[in-house]
């Protein structure tokens, strides 16, 4: 039988997800909510008459319940973490809808850093020493009592922009009023972890899980920061290669055991077994091995549109069976070789950026003309105007190419963004490079 999948999001990742759904014969129909170009040009290629477009917002949850009911959806799809913070996982399933993201409780493992940091604690996963705070004086009293550098991380949810990594103690004082005092981040902020700053190289396991059990996919680096050689402020991330050199098969077993076990174990334990995408930001230290710098409720991005691109397997059974609670203990295929994602980001990023610059080089299906499935644009930042596609948000587009080998990889993903430009549109040259060492 074919299925009826509703998608919840709009950015790169999302395109990345339709992509890969649309591939599986098993996928009858697609309705984005509400999606972006990319997407919408599925429908008049891969997804030839099987896409929709619902104009309904990420997070209007009762109207994207109404929608699934209304639809008969078989699967809902939910990209971003906010919805699943708000509900959107526990509105499904009382409407009786299979979803494929967890439970708002479940999804705490990214909407508050403490309630992570308290649970790996009591689970013993190897994570960065820390203490949580409300008030301004105990706060300033922990970080004194540090012998090396901290990093402050406002609680909740702040879209990516409420960890601040310091390099003195008087700036994470600054950093802990900015969020207790001044409510840089509203709420999310009203309560601040503070831990030991960490250095190593950075690596990115995503996981498939239904409550008991899980599945890793293959490994992935983001490049955070906005310019070459990691200089510069943190982005939303600027590129991803996948797989990371620095995961080998010896260092997968150990993520698996001593960071993806315990904590599934962990969540089901707490009563909010984790169904969904669980997705593990570690950092190797060079002296204590890998620590846990952050656990996400959702898809990586751009991560996941290095990562999809290599499955050489239909993505909708393992959504649809980590949704039901049955995912099989099996190990998904990957293509040979490796993929890298350069995000386009346009003028401003990570600043204020400016919006509705044409984009000149894509075609009507929001592809370069005359490519293969090696090399695709997804669309992040993307809307529709009059004369053609226009840039619409910080990261435009992420253009993946898959390849041999890195340099293969490499080339072909530049190549293609030689092809693509508009006023004030600025990429890292060096996506990847790292793998070479
Ligand atoms: P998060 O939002 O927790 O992923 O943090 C954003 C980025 O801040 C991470 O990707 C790291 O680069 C950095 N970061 C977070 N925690 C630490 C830490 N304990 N030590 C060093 N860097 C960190
Ligand atoms: N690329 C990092 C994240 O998705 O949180």
């Amino acid at each position: 039988m074919g299925y009826r999948i509703l998608l919840v999001g709009s950015g790169g990742r999302e395109h990345a997800l339709a992509w890969k759904l649309l591939q599986s014969p098993l996928c009858d129909r697609l309705l984005a909510a509400p999606g972006n170009p990319g997407i919408a040009a599925l429908g008049r290629g891969l997804g030839a008459g099987r896409v929709t477009m619902v104009n309904v917002g990420a997070e209007a949850i009762p109207k994207l319940v109404a929608l699934a009911k209304a639809e008969k959806i078989d699967l809902v799809v939910c990209g971003p973490e906010v919805p699943l913070m708000a509900g959107l996982g526990d509105a499904c399933v009382a409407a009786g809808l299979r979803c494929f993201g967890p439970s708002r409780a479940a999804a705490e493992i990214e909407g508050s850093k403490q309630f992570a940091k308290d649970l790996m604690r009591r689970a013993g996963i190897p994570t960065a020493a820390y203490g949580s705070f409300s008030d301004v004086a105990t706060a300033d009293a922990f970080i004194d009592a540090q012998p090396g550098d901290v990093v402050v991380k406002a609680d909740g949810l702040c879209a990516g922009k409420g960890v601040v990594v310091t390099s003195a103690h008087d700036e994470a004082k600054r950093a802990v009023r900015t969020m207790l005092v001044d409510r840089a981040f509203g709420d999310a902020g009203g309560r601040v972890v503070i831990e030991e700053r960490l250095i190593g190289r950075e690596v990115s396991m995503m996981a498939l899980c239904d409550g008991t059990r899980f599945v890793l996919l293959a490994s992935a680096e983001d490049h955070k920061a906005v310019f070459d050689g990691d200089r510069g402020p943190n982005t939303g991330g600027m590129g991803a290669y996948s797989p990371s050199p620095l995961v080998d098969q010896a260092l997968t077993e150990t993520i698996a055991r001593k960071f993806f076990a315990p904590l599934v174990a962990a969540m089901a334990e707490a009563g909010r077994p984790f169904r969904g995408l669980l997705y593990g930001g570690l950092m190797l230290t060079p002296e204590r091995g890998p620590l846990v710098i952050e656990w996400n409720c959702r898809f990586g991005d751009p991560e996941t549109q290095a990562v999809l691109p290599r499955l050489d397997e239909d993505l909708l059974p393992w959504l649809l069976d980590a949704a039901s609670g049955e995912l099989p203990m099996l190990s998904p295929q990957w293509l040979p070789g490796l993929a890298v994602c350069v995000v386009l980001a346009a003028d401003g990023y990570p600043g204020k950026v400016r919006s509705g610059d044409p984009i000149a080089g894509l075609g009507d299906d929001g592809q370069l003309a005359g490519e293969g499935s090696d090399l695709v644009v997804f669309h992040a930042g993307t809307k529709r105007g009059p004369g053609g596609l226009l840039t619409s948000g910080g990261r435009v587009l992420g253009v993946t190419a898959n390849g041999g080998n890195l340099v293969e990889a490499r080339d072909r993903a530049y190549a293609g963004i030689a092809r693509i430009s508009w006023p004030g549109m600025h990429f890292r040259k060096d996506i990847g490079l790292r793998g070479k060492a």
